[in-house]
């Protein structure tokens, strides 16, 4: 099959989260199975340019607002990666959270389509992800319903359903969307204009990357005001688990660790841990506390503030731990003031640093992702990997693949409430479990065994890209 993946984020070109892993690994698959892949994507100020070609001529494309000229660049590798070149919509220090959001995306949804129109790229499927494609659904059933492309499959997967894509409505008329589009049943949402609602009106299937989060969504706990939607469409719903990128996300060949380690030949791992503490100017843990790594955006999604509330106990019993991430300023600012409580117990490095993410999970005793929702979530599959036990609440993906060590196959921590004493309660079972190292490194040998290829996952989206069997 042709398949058209449009993804505002394709790691090692662009990544803010897993969003960014999933689209550099994830086409690869679906490539080795066989198929035609190609991934379009905004050309960021960020992109390194050096491998990149210019191809193709350039594209007008007509919107209400103005003509936008975009020119492609693109990369080839097992897949093709375009490259949207507007400098207006993209040569940014950032890549969202702009007044012209709406308008930005736009350009990335209609040159993906322009683009494959322009190369005969017939494509059988185009796969949207999250609301930054949801124009080109709109497209492919509007301007484009009587074009070749206009028959491809429309797949759309929500990576994260609390990021949705709401402008004000005007925006409608900038973009030259019906206002006959503006209703219940269409793209209105609260008397705005929703990029995920277009999304999930518009795709023939909808996917998101775990099983449970796919139920969740669909309860008013979780759907983010959706869920009446969600549960209308629920026949056509799948929940499919991320993968790992074996070629990024792996101790036996991990370019950025000090040492490189497997599950039967673990003793690399206890240099990445003292190099771990010594580069970021800590404390060991004392004799029986463990070492906790942290990383992850900061939002109120990922638990923080449990984190904040029940840490400093352990730190004062002697614990140790290392927070990677960055995001929204309160939550920054509240551990760094931690930090500076415990300058010898607890390192904090608010930033991106793609290095510094490999050596936690190489070197950390426990992962901590106390998220309060989480689609799939990433960092916890490298942790099982990497040997870092997860400390997980039971929700959406953390549950689908940790386990708790009360189960004869348990391979990490999990509880099920979140709140500061239940997460104090899983660290106290975290110490408890340490201090026995037999059965520490029973539970952490498992998780390293454990298998997240990308083979399984590329299948199932093949399934749905081919559609229902005949009946
Ligand atoms: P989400 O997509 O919600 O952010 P995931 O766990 O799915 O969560 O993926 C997060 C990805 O982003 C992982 O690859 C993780 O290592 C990476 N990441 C997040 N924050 C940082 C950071 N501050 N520095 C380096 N990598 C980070
Ligand atoms: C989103 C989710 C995360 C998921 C990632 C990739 O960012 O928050 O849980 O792993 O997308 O699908």
């Amino acid at each position: 099959m042709r398949i058209l993946f449009i993804s505002s984020e394709v790691a090692p070109f662009s990544k803010t989260g897993g969003l960014g892993d999933v689209a550099g690994a994830l086409p690869r698959a679906l490539a080795l199975r066989g198929h035609q892949v190609r991934v379009v994507t905004p050309l960021y100020r960020s992109v390194p340019r050096a491998t990149l070609q210019l191809f193709g001529s350039p594209v007008t494309l007509h919107f209400p607002f103005g003509d936008v000229e975009v020119r492609s660049y693109r990369a080839v590798g097992d897949v093709e990666t375009v490259f949207v070149d507007a400098p207006a919509a993209f040569d940014r220090d950032a890549f969202y959270g702009f007044g012209d959001d709406a308008r930005r995306f736009a350009v990335l949804s209609l040159a993906a389509l322009a683009f494959a129109q322009r190369d005969g790229f017939a494509a059988d499927v185009v796969h949207g992800n999250d609301w930054q494609s949801a124009p080109a659904l709109l497209a492919l059933r509007t301007g484009y319903a009587h074009t070749a492309l206009g028959r491809a499959r429309r797949v759309f997967t929500i990576h994260n359903l609390a990021f949705q894509g709401m402008f004000p409505k005007r925006e409608l008329e900038a973009l030259g969307i019906p206002w006959s589009l503006f209703t219940v049943d269409g793209v209105e949402f609260y008397d705005q204009l929703s990029y995920m609602k277009t999304a999930l009106v518009c795709a023939d299937v909808l996917t998101t990357v775990s099983p449970s989060y796919a139920k969740e969504i669909q309860t008013p706990g979780f759907g983010v005001g959706l869920d009446g939607l969600l549960r209308h469409r629920s026949a056509d719903l799948h929940g499919i688990l991320n993968g790992v990128d074996a070629r990024e996300w792996n101790p036996a060949t991990d370019v950025f660790l000090p040492r490189t380690f497997t599950a039967t030949e673990p003793s690399g791992r206890a240099r990445c841990r003292s190099e771990l503490i010594a580069s970021c100017r800590i404390d060991p843990p004392v004799d029986g506390m463990p070492l906790f790594g942290i990383i992850g955006r900061m939002t109120g999604q990922k638990g923080a503030d449990l984190l904040q509330a029940a840490l400093p106990r352990l730190l004062e019993q002697g614990a140790s731990a290392i927070v990677l991430g960055a995001g929204d300023p309160a939550l920054e600012h509240a551990w760094r003031q931690l930090d500076a409580r415990y300058p010898r117990r607890l390192a904090v490095r608010v930033g991106f640093d793609e290095s510094l993410a490999h050596r936690i999970e190489a070197g950390s005793d426990f992962f901590l992702m106390p998220s309060r929702f989480e689609p799939c979530g990433l960092n916890q599959m490298y942790s099982l990997l990497y040997g870092a036990v997860p400390v997980v609440h039971a929700v959406g993906g953390l549950k689908d693949t940790v386990v708790d060590l009360s189960q004869p196959e348990g391979n990490g921590v999990i509880f099920d409430v979140p709140t500061p004493e239940a997460m104090f309660g899983a660290l106290v079972r975290c110490v408890e479990l340490f201090r026995d190292p037999a059965r520490y490194l029973a539970v952490q040998r498992r998780g390293m065994n454990s298998d997240f290829g990308w083979g399984r996952a590329a299948a199932a989206y093949e399934q749905l890209y081919r559609g229902p069997p005949s009946p």
